[in-house]
C-alpha cells in the first residue's frame, strides 16, 4: 500500500484484557507504523481507532459497547474517521454480529486469527468497503513472526504459544484463541536475540499455558529447555513467563527456576478455587491438596522468597459458603504476594454457563469483597516483612508520581520506587526496601555490588 501523507493519519489502539492482547496491539502498531500512520498523542484528532477487545468476563465486553457507542456522534460529524474492532470478542460470531448490528458505523471487524491481514483490510476499507472478516482458525501460525512496535521500556513480550486445549468449564479462551499451538523454538530464540540486542533486558514469555510448550511438536522441546536456551542469550538479564497451569508444572521447570540466575523467582500460578469439588467442576484437573503440595515443592526448591501470584474466581455455579471458605483458607495458607480476583461471569457457549445453581450477584460481590480484604492484608504483611532487605531491582521507568524517582521490579516481581534519574532505566541496581505501601514498595539505592 502506498504510504499515507506524513503526519496526517493519526491512530489510537484501545486494548482490553490480558498481556496477549497487549502484545497483539503492539503488532498492530507495527503494521500501522509501516504504513505511515502515527500514534496519536493524548487528546489529538484521530483518523483511525482500533478497539482490541477481550471477552473473558462480561465487564470487559460492556466497556467495549460503551466506548464504541460513544463514538456514534463523532462518526456522524466526521465520516472519514475509521473505526475498527478486533480481538477475542470478534471471534464469537453472535457477539460480532450483535455489535455490528448495534453500531453499523463500525468500518472494520477482524479477529485474533487474521490480525496479520490488517493492512489489506484497511486498504479495502479505504476503498469504501465495510470490512467484516474473521478467520475461524489459524493452524499454520500465520503472522506469528510479525514484528511488534514495543513501547519504550525494559520488558519485551514474546509469544511462545497460542491457544489453549484445557477447556476449563468457565473459560471462553479455547473457543476464541483456538487450540494449543507452540511456536518453533528457532523463531522464539531469534526474536529474543533481536529484542535483547535492542536493549530490552527482561523477556516476558507469553502463552495461555506455557508449561505445555512443545507438546505435539516434531522436535523434542519442553518449556524448561526453552528457558535454558533463552537464558544463554547474553544481553538477556531476566526472564519471566505467564501463565502456568498447575497440572503441567514439571519438576524440570522447577529445577530450572531454582538454578538459573536469569529466570526470576516469580510464578503466576492460577488456583481459581480452594475447594477440590469446585476445581473438579471447573475441570482444572488438580485438587486443593495437589496444589498445596506443588506450592510446598516450589518453596522448598526455589526458596521461600518466591513471588507467587494467582487468579481466583468466586461465585462459580454451585459454590457453597463452605467451599468459598476453603478458598479463603487456601489464600491464608499460601500467602500469595498478589492475586487477581474475579466474580464468576457466565460466558455463552461454555459448560459452566449452563450449570444449575448460578450464584446471585450480591453473594458474589460479598465473597469478592471478603477475599480482596484478606489478600490486601496478606500483601501488606509481605511488604512489611521486606523492610530492611536489599533487593536487585531492574529499573523500568521514571516513577509516575515523582519526577525524581524511578520504578522497577524485584526478582520476585514486586514494584519498588526509589530516588534516581533516567540514567538508571534498564540497569540492575541494589535497592534497600525502606517503605511498605499496600501495592508498592519504597526504597533507596545502595552502593553494594551484587
Ligand atoms: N468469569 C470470571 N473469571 C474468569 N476468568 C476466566 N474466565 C472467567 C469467567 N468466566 C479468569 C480466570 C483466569 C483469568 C485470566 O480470568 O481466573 O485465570
Ligand atoms: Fe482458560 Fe483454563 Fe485455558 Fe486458562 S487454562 S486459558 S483458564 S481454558
Amino acid at each position: 500500500m502506498s504510504r499515507l501523507p506524513e503526519g496526517k493519519c493519526k491512530y489510537k489502539i484501545e486494548t482490553y484484557g490480558c498481556q496477549m492482547n497487549a502484545h497483539d496491539s503492539e503488532k498492530l502498531a507495527f503494521m500501522l507504523d509501516s504504513m505511515g500512520y502515527i500514534e496519536a498523542g493524548n487528546g489529538e484528532e484521530l483518523d483511525l481507532i482500533i478497539f482490541n477487545t477481550c471477552c473473558v468476563r462480561e465487564h470487559a465486553e460492556l466497556k467495549v459497547h460503551g466506548n464504541v457507542g460513544a463514538l456514534r456522534k463523532r462518526k456522524e460529524e466526521d465520516p472519514n474517521l475509521i473505526i475498527a474492532v478486533c480481538g477475542c470478542m470478534m471471534q464469537q460470531k453472535s457477539v460480532a454480529r450483535d455489535l455490528v448490528k448495534k453500531y453499523p458505523f463500525i468500518d472494520i471487524v477482524f479477529g485474533t486469527h487474521n490480525l496479520h491481514t490488517f493492512p489489506a483490510l484497511l486498504r479495502r476499507c479505504l476503498e469504501g468497503e465495510p470490512v467484516r472478516e474473521v478467520w475461524e482458525h489459524n493452524d499454520a501460525l500465520a503472522g506469528s513472526n510479525l514484528p511488534a512496535h514495543r513501547k519504550d521500556g525494559v520488558t519485551a513480550y514474546v509469544n511462545i504459544m497460542y491457544g489453549c486445549d484445557n477447556y476449563c468449564t468457565y473459560c471462553i479462551v479455547p473457543y476464541v484463541r483456538g487450540h494449543e499451538r507452540s511456536r518453533p523454538h528457532a523463531e522464539i530464540l531469534e526474536e529474543v536475540s533481536r529484542v535483547a540486542a535492542q536493549g530490552y533486558g527482561e523477556i516476558m514469555l507469553l502463552g495461555q499455558n506455557v508449561n505445555s510448550y512443545g507438546h505435539g511438536m516434531a522436535e523434542e522441546w519442553d518449556f524448561a529447555g526453552l528457558l535454558e536456551q533463552i537464558s544463554r542469550i547474553e544481553p538477556v538479564k531476566r526472564i519471566r513467563f505467564m501463565t502456568s497451569h498447575p497440572k503441567d508444572l514439571s519438576d524440570r521447570l522447577i529445577e530450572v527456576m531454582a538454578s538459573n540466575q536469569k529466570v526470576c523467582s516469580q510464578l503466576h500460578l492460577p488456583v481459581q478455587s480452594g475447594s477440590s469439588d469446585v476445581l473438579r467442576s471447573m475441570n482444572r484437573r488438580y485438587t486443593r491438596e495437589d496444589y498445596l503440595r506443588l506450592v510446598d515443592k516450589l518453596r522448598g526448591r526455589v526458596g521461600e522468597h518466591i513471588g507467587l501470584t494467582t487468579d481466583i474466581i468466586v461465585g462459580f455455579p454451585g459454590e457453597t459458603q463452605e467451599q468459598f471458605l476453603e478458598t479463603l483458607s487456601l489464600v491464608q495458607q499460601v500467602r500469595y504476594h498478589a492475586a487477581y480476583m474475579f466474580m464468576y461471569s457466565p460466558r455463552q457457549g461454555t459448560i459452566a454457563a449452563q450449570m444449575p445453581d448460578q450464584i446471585p450477584e450480591a453473594v458474589k460481590k460479598e465473597r469478592l469483597h471478603q477475599l480482596i480484604e484478606l489478600q490486601n492484608s496478606i500483601t501488606g504483611q509481605i511488604h512489611q516483612g521486606l523492610i530492611g532487605k536489599v533487593e536487585p531491582v531492574l529499573v523500568e521507568s521514571r516513577s509516575k508520581r515523582d519526577a525524581h524517582a524511578v520504578s522497577g521490579r524485584t526478582d520476585a516481581g514486586r514494584m519498588v520506587t526509589f530516588p534516581g534519574g533516567d540514567d538508571l532505566i534498564g540497569k540492575m541496581v541494589p535497592v534497600k526496601i525502606t517503605q511498605a505501601n499496600p501495592n508498592t514498595l519504597g526504597g533507596e539505592r545502595i552502593d553494594e555490588a551484587f
